[in-house]
Formats: structure tokens, sequence, C-alpha cells
């Protein structure tokens, strides 16, 4: 079958190469890509948040099925529009899309099926929100209601803090995603992420991770969209992810299939975990990056055949090979990111590296210009590798970023830290 993937970073890398492995797979394409995918896939340049650009490209070009990586054309309706032309997608509706674009829809489902999550409250103005914040005291959160490419929270440690997020936020520095304001009870606890596939009905666990959203290590540094992340997350054991399947997931899927607008895609799930007992942070309507390229290094080829059963609503049909091991990736970026940093420098040694089920170098943001291959983004390239242990796949996701010749870039020694003292 032609299959075409939307989305050009670490995470569609990750798709192309766990799909291209399949046998299912005959014409795979990619937009916009990167230098990498390239590779392995046709890239193609269009506009994935268009509904009918994406629409048009499907059949001009045969395709079959068409998996979406980021939440912005799922937001935008793109999976509404190929199903309403007949083409197999991957990927929630523009309105299951909402559990990611709206956190105040995301609070009131949580509250409608009991759903254990922080306690909540919505403003449209700054004084009654900022009344909330002082009668609730600190440390608290504040967060900007729609997308805000992952900046619109801030853990205040102080009602001060609080305030002058909200008043950044209804000054528009969100722009729109800030017109709504949440504010919601500060979570201890470690955090952790859970994947499921759902078909509209049927719930399918593919998954734990977790990651490191700090710049440097020891965890400290500006957040940024994550510097490396691993798989299986330890803290979330067997118990505790049968526990959110009952109390969280299904509950929230029943909903939305209530509410006539059920749920098909991955479900990205954040929880915080405390003293045995988890509770929801967020959800995601898509894989994580770089969360996702973790998953597809365990998963491998089967990947494509879970996901076609997801979008043809047999996910009953279907189960996980498991196998019993780690995966672990690394994220190398530029210098100065999650802040300003300079592209187009040249990446040396990627020629020659292992590329095999056991390590895999991912292209997040580069481009190819002749024979080489230069840095195109913040987060530039992702080092994954499984192993029988996690210490193991560090080891050789570590070799791998070892022999990369790139002075402009930088990665943290330390992913991982945390599930390798356990
Ligand atoms: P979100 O975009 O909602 O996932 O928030 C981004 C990050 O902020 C999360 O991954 C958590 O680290 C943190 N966060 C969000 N909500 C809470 C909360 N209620 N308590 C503690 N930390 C939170
Ligand atoms: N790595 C976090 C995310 O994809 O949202």
């Amino acid at each position: 079958m032609n299959i075409l993937i939307l989305g050009g970073g670490g995470r569609e890398h990750a798709l192309a190469w766990a799909i291209k492995q399949n046998p299912k797979c005959d014409r795979l394409m990619v937009a916009p890509g990167n230098a990498g995918i390239a590779q392995i896939a046709e890239c193609a340049d269009i506009d994935i948040n268009s509904r009918s650009a994406v629409a048009e490209f499907c059949e001009g070009n045969a395709v079959d099925f068409v998996v979406i990586g980021p939440e912005a054309p799922l937001v935008a309706g793109v999976a509404d529009a190929l199903r309403h032309a007949g083409i197999l997608c991957f990927g929630p509706s523009a309105a299951a899309a909402r559990l990611e674009a709206s956190k105040a829809f995301t609070k009131e489902v949580c509250d409608a099926c009991g759903a254990p999550t922080a306690a909540w409250a919505r403003f449209t103005d700054a004084v009654a929100a900022k009344a909330y914040i002082e009668a609730q005291g600190a440390p608290i959160v504040v967060k900007a209601d729609g997308l805000a490419a992952g900046k619109g929270v801030v853990v205040a440690a102080t009602v001060e803090e609080a305030c002058a997020a909200v008043d950044e936020m209804f000054a528009g520095a969100f722009g729109d995603a800030g017109a709504e304001v949440v504010i919601e009870e500060f979570m201890a606890g470690e955090e952790a992420s859970f994947f499921v596939l759902v078909d509209g009905t049927e719930v399918l666990p593919i998954g734990t991770a977790q990651d490191h959203k700090r710049a440097r290590d020891g965890d400290t540094g500006p957040n940024t969209g994550g510097m490396g992340a691993y798989s299986p997350a330890p803290v979330l054991t067997a118990a505790l992810q049968a526990q959110m399947l009952e109390q969280i997931i299904k509950p929230t899927m029943a909903e939305m299939a209530r509410r006539g607008t059920p749920y098909q895609g991955v479900l990205y799930a954040g929880l915080m975990i405390e003293g045995g007992h988890a509770r929801l942070v967020e959800y995601n309507v898509r894989f994580g990056d770089p969360e996702c390229q973790v998953l597809m290094m365990r998963l491998g080829a089967q990947a494509l055949d879970l996901m076609l059963a997801c979008a043809e609503g047999r996910l009953h049909e279907v189960a996980v090979n498991w196998a019993d091991d780690h995966a672990m990736t690394v994220v190398m970026a530029a210098q100065g990111y999650p802040g300003a940093y300079a592209k187009g420098s040249e990446i040396r040694g990627l020629d020659g590296l292992p590329a095999d089920s056991w390590q895999m170098v991912f292209h997040a943001g580069t481009r190819a210009e002749r024979a080489a291959v230069l840095a195109d983004g913040g987060r530039v390239l992702n080092l994954t590798a499984r192993g029988g242990t996690l210490a193991e796949a560090r080891d050789r996701a570590y070799a791998l970023a070892d022999r990369i010749d790139w002075p402009e870039g930088f990665f943290r020694r330390d992913i991982g830290w945390r599930a390798l003292r356990e």
C-alpha cells in the first residue's frame, strides 16, 4: 500500500523507519520530511495544515493510508477531510483533538467521567483569576487554554509569579491560546507518559516512556520540547497501568464517544505519580517527540499493523508482540536551543554509523545540501538505541553520539538517570 506520513521531525523519521520495514508498505511518502527521512522515503513539499492540499496530494498520488504526526493538522481537521474523501487515516478528528487543543475542555471531560486530575478553575478575566490564586496559595499552575507550542504552562512557586503569568497571558503573550486561562492545583511527584491506541471503542496500550524536559544535565536549565526519553518507564508499573486504563483512559474515551466525538488514533496521557497513585496531567492527541522514537524502536515493523488496525476499527483483533527490551533516545540540539540558535552548520560523522534494529540516528531538524547534512532546527538529531537493559540501550545511544562531529550542537549526558539509579 502507498502510505503518507505528515510531519518532518524525529518523530516522523522514527515512524517512517518502522513503517518502511513492514512488507505491507510499497511506496512511502513524507511531507515535508527532512534529510534523514529523504534517505528512506519520498519527501513532498505540501502545506500539511491545509485540508485541501493534503487531500489533493493523496488523490494525485494514490495514497491508501495517512499517518498524521503533529497536532496542528489534527486540530485543523485534516483527518476529518481525509476520511470525508474516503482515505484511511490514523489520527483523531478535530473535535476529538480538543483533548489537546483546549485544557479547559479536557478538565471538563475529566470531571464528567470522574478521572482523577488536579483541582482546577477557568477564567476569562484577570481580576477573578488573581482572586482565585490568592485564595488557593502557591505553588500553583497557570495554563493558557489553547495550543502554545508547549510554552503556555507556568508552574508558579509564588502567588506573585502566578499573578504575573495571568497578566502575561491576558496581555496576549500566547495570542488566542491565552484568551482563557486554566488555573490548577500543583501536583508533586514523578511524571511519566502512557501511550494507547484507540479505535473509537477499543483501547490498546502500546508502551510507557519518560522524557527529560530541561535543557541541561541534572534536569536544570530552561524547558525544551524534550532532550531525551526512554521506554519503558519503571515508575508506571503493570498495576498502575491497569489502574490508569480503568480510572482515566477508558472513562475519557467512553465520555468522548458519548458526546458523539469518538477518539481514533494514538492517545498520549501525561501522568503524575505520587505515593503509588497517579493522576492525569494532560492528554496529547499524537505521539510524543522524542517519546515516539523509543516506542518505534521497540515496536518496529508491527507499528504499521497496529496503526492500520486502529484506523480500521479492528483493534480487538490485534495484540502487541512485546520483547523484554528497553530503548533510549538522546537529543542533539543546536547550541542556544531552546533560545535563539543558528541554522546551517554542517554535521559530520553520520556516514557509516550502524543503522539497524538496535541503533538508529533519527533526524529531527536537518536538511540536505548536495552531499552534506546541515542543521535546520533546534532539536537536530535523535541518537536512539535498544538493549536488553536500559544501561545497554544508553551505552549504544551515547556511542552514536560520540561518533558525530558537530561542534555547533550539544546534548545531555545523563538521559535516564532516574530509571538507571533504581
Ligand atoms: P502540560 O502542557 O499541561 O503537560 O504542562 C506542561 C508541564 O507542566 C507538565 O509536563 C508538567 O511538568 C507541568 N505541569 C502541568 N500541570 C501541572 C500540575 N497541575 N502540577 C504540577 N506540574 C504540572
Ligand atoms: N516530549 C513531549 C511532547 O511531545 O509533548
